[in-house]
């Protein structure tokens, strides 16, 4: 029998919407796992769409319990932490410099001499956090993706051996057409997420989002992404979700 598609699809006509949903999400999430967990745990993507969110979260206005968050990247570019392309140079510029929450709850992907020891080192950084059993894989509270125009996700990339991986709980990614190699988590760490949230904005996403949202038979990395027991959520604008049928658009905010 076909498991009931388990994902929430919400389609916001105002961005500020959007982003007060989110943050509102981000409340309850982190609120919920503090309470039963004492800590929360998030995944942050890189990529221009979560920009503004990350300012917005930064805001003196939202007052967050930062010395109990610990924030991990999804995935990075293999690039020096002060150049432009590297993710947690933006998380830093955007979020992280803004909010005084202790060096310690940061846990990015160092760059060290090749992808696969950056994603080793990763990996290692996270089983200790998480006091992983062999063969266990983490519960983040909280992932926060985005989807390229091709269907990748994280930095899991359509046909990429990283995208087969079922034990590791990181992978390194090189790619002939992409500027970087990468450093990502892999699609079973991302499906055990408590709550795996899209963000999708603009229409350069809207073909993409129809394919990952209509198609059932695609196998594009942003649709493996699955739960079995927590939420998934795809939070778009307008423009992203232009092409989806009427049932799908229907579900708007
Ligand atoms: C990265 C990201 C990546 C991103 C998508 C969408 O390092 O590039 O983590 O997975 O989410 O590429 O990127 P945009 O938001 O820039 O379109």
């Amino acid at each position: 029998m076909k498991r009931p598609e388990k994902r929430e699809v919400l389609i916001f006509q105002k961005i500020d919407e959007l982003y007060d949903f989110l943050i509102k999400r981000w409340k309850e999430i982190s609120g919920k796992a503090i309470k039963e967990r004492g800590i929360f745990t998030v995944a942050l993507s890189g990529g221009e769409t979560p920009v503004e969110f990350y300012q917005r979260l930064s805001d003196s206005k939202n007052s967050f319990p930062w010395g109990r968050t610990h924030i991990f990247l999804a995935d990075e570019r293999f690039v020096p932490f002060d150049e432009p392309d590297s993710n947690y140079g933006m998380i830093k510029e955007a979020l992280l410099r803004h909010i005084g929450i202790p060096a310690e709850n940061i846990h990015s992907v160092h760059i060290y001499k090749t992808p696969e020891i950056s994603a080793k080192r990763y990996e290692e950084e996270i089983k200790t956090f998480f006091r992983l059993k062999e063969d266990k894989f983490p519960q983040f509270d909280l992932i926060i993706l985005g989807i390229g125009e091709e269907g990748h996700t994280a930095s899991l990339f359509p046909g990429d051996s990283a995208l087969l991986e079922t034990h590791r709980l990181t992978a390194a990614v090189h790619l002939d057409n992409e500027r970087h190699e990468r450093v990502t988590l892999t699609l079973p760490v991302i499906n055990h997420t408590r709550n795996i949230i899209f963000l999708v904005l603009g229409e350069n996403k809207a073909e993409i989002i129809r394919e990952v949202l209509e198609n059932h038979q695609s196998n594009l990395p942003a649709s493996r992404v699955r739960t079995e027991n927590g939420r998934l959520f795809f939070l778009l604008d307008k423009a992203a979700s232009l092409l989806l049928s009427e049932k799908n658009s229907a579900l708007k905010k």
